[in-house]
């Protein structure tokens, strides 16, 4: 059992886990666990360290052992330190994004995260965004969302997020890489992506930000 409340919300990527996660867990005063960033360090250390990005062994020894931080930077931005190195931007970029889906989907890093991503769930409670909360890490989680929204719109997402972050992006070439991505993350034998049967779903094709948080509160409403 989890020492705090949980609440997991999984989905594909670009359904907007992260950005309602965040929102969601302001709301309740709630800690925030990004799983993903996890994953996407692992592949940057291995990247940094020389190690093969199918190296099972050594990059689950890689992933247990990494000295990871997480913190708020100015404007309230998140800061993730990695070592002595800030590395928030870095991993966020198209190629970390893709690391991070090959090894996440060796079953030896996933065993070697678990309990590092378990003991985020402190009180006064936990949102965990990522792809396996409600169905491996927290699988008594008190509620459990699964973010979707039309593979068109989650790759328009990503094109604007990227804009703003000053990087040109072809759409239809983002939209390939995105398909590919979820395939590979719903179609592994370890942990793949799914929804439990005992999620909710919400679609959030066309729905702002703050109406989603909304809806997650209600859905929470009385069960934390
Ligand atoms: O959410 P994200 O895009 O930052 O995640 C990067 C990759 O990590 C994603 O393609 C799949 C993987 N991942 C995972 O397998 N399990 C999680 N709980 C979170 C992310």
């Amino acid at each position: 059992m989890s020492a705090a409340p949980v609440i997991a919300i999984d989905g594909p990527s670009g359904a907007g886990k992260g950005t309602v996660s965040r929102g969601v867990a302001r709301r309740l005063g709630f800690r925030l666990l990004d799983s993903g960033a996890l994953y996407r360090l692992v592949a940057l250390a291995a990247r940094q360290d020389g190690i093969d990005l199918a190296d099972g062994p050594a990059l689950a020894r890689l992933a247990a052992g990494l000295d990871i931080r997480f913190g708020s930077a100015e404007g309230g931005r998140v800061a993730i330190w990695l070592g002595g190195r800030e590395v928030a931007t870095a991993i966020r970029t198209e190629l970390a994004g893709n690391d991070a889906s090959r090894v996440a989907a060796i079953g030896q890093v996933r065993s070697a995260l678990l309990d590092r991503q378990r003991r985020f769930a402190v009180p006064p409670g936990l949102v965990a965004d990522g792809r396996d909360m409600g169905s491996v890490v927290f699988p008594d989680a008190r509620v459990k969302i699964f973010l979707t929204a039309s593979a068109a719109e989650r790759a328009a997402r990503r094109h604007k997020q990227l804009k703003e972050q000053g990087v040109t992006a072809n759409l239809a070439a983002l939209s390939l890489e995105i398909a590919e991505r979820d395939l590979r993350d719903s179609t592994r034998a370890a942990s793949p992506l799914v929804a439990s049967a005992d999620a909710t779903r919400v679609d959030t094709t066309g729905i702002p930000v703050e109406a989603v948080v909304e809806r997650i509160l209600q859905v929470a409403h009385g069960r934390l």
